[in-house]
């Protein structure tokens, strides 16, 4: 089969494993660091790209997801590279169309709105409709010879849930919210659905060749603390449990693992039980506490303020250095808080990856 095919074509050693080191907790030579949404609008190369292809035939054409995933490599002197894709394939492969809509952003033109909807979804198969990521990440570690890893991702089952209830992005998300109050026990079973694929579809990235992996839990933000340990927590342990079940019994060796939920520093006790090796941070927790919380063994990942990236260079420099300072050398992984946005300057990154290199 593919994935056997795969592994007989040895992949180029990785020259700089800062990455890795950091999420293991080994010595680095320097901070890692690279950014969220990395490949992405703020590239006049990814503007040009996008003018000649639709969102989603980028992420499913190998060769351009390859490229787009290059396109930052090129310009920055980053220690780590992201498959370029989305977390709303899954809604795909699970057949709901997604649509990306210029300014807007995605939209689900039927969204699922009742339970009884839930029977619209295709669970079975929904792994066969997403090979061509795979596909991206194996011919991406090849291009890659090395340079950097290659991390792969997942969106989380509460925030796919709620795109896919919302029929795309929301201020409040009280439809997604709705459920949890009206149809408990279908939100249970919309959510074990969710993480199922899921589970599988990392088992699959990782086959394919990806070397760490981050789960985006970015609709944390709409939850209570409560809530996030009712509704987000327990799946979040569930991905991780069964993916590390699922590669021993296959004898295939396991690969760091990122959890990033966004607005849930409330939940860092709680969310560094959860067994993943990375606990990604929004720029709203201060580094010193966030430390002080998880204890010493579990790296972080984070946490500047997107908004910064507009800074002049020698305060976004400042910014950043103190960042570092605040994290340390050890179990650290210099990141932004959330996505880079669009209008940022390219000299920010410039800036930032320089700044976080010479820090310490
Ligand atoms: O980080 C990377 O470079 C890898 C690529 C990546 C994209 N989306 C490409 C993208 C990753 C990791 C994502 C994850 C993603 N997608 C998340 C979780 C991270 C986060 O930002 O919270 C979410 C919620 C989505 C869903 C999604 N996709 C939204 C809400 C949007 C619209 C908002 C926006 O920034 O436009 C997208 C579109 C999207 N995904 C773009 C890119 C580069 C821009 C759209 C375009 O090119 O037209």
């Amino acid at each position: 089969n593919n994935n056997t095919l795969k592994h007989l074509q040895p992949f180029p050693p990785l020259k700089n494993d800062n990455l890795l080191r950091a999420a293991r907790g080994e010595v680095v030579d320097r901070v890692p660091v690279w950014v969220m949404r990395q490949a992405g609008r703020y590239l006049p190369e990814f503007q040009e790209l996008r003018k000649q292809h639709d969102f989603f035939t980028v992420c499913r054409t190998p060769e351009l997801a390859c490229e787009v995933t290059m396109q930052p490599l090129r310009r920055f002197d980053l220690d780590a590279s992201i498959i370029f894709s989305d977390i709303l394939v899954i809604p795909q492969a699970l057949g709901l169309t997604v649509e990306m809509h210029a300014g807007v952003g995605p939209v689900l033109p039927q969204p699922i709105c009742t339970p009884e909807d839930l029977k619209r979804l295709t669970p079975d198969g929904a792994l066969s409709r997403l090979t061509y990521v795979g596909d991206a990440i194996t011919m991406m570690r090849h291009k890659l010879d090395g340079r950097v890893p290659l991390i792969g991702f997942t969106g989380a089952p509460w925030t796919l849930m709620g795109y896919m209830i919302e029929g795309g992005g929301s201020k409040t998300m009280s439809k997604a919210k709705a459920w949890l109050t009206n149809y408990p026990e279908d939100t249970k079973l919309f959510l074990n659905l969710l993480t199922d694929v899921i589970v599988d579809y990392l088992e699959m990235q990782v086959t394919a060749g990806a070397q760490m992996l981050q789960v985006f839990e970015s609709s944390a933000e709409h939850l209570s603390k409560e809530e996030f340990l009712l509704w987000s927590a327990p799946y979040l342990r569930r991905i991780r449990d069964d993916l590390v079940d699922r590669l021993t019994k296959k004898v295939i060796p396991a690969v760091p693992l990122i959890i990033f939920a966004k607005g849930a520093g409330h939940s860092l006790k709680e969310q560094s039980e959860l067994g993943y090796d990375v606990i990604g941070l929004d720029w709203t927790v201060d580094p010193v506490e966030a430390r002080a919380v998880v204890g010493p063994n579990i790296t972080l990942q984070g946490n500047l303020d997107p908004q910064s990236m507009y800074c002049e260079p020698n305060e976004l420099r400042s910014l950043a250095t103190e960042m570092v300072h605040k994290f340390g050398k050890s179990r650290y992984i210099a990141n932004l808080g959330h996505g880079i946005t669009p209008q940022t300057p390219i000299t920010s990154m410039e800036v930032l990856v320089e700044a976080v290199h010479n820090a310490l």
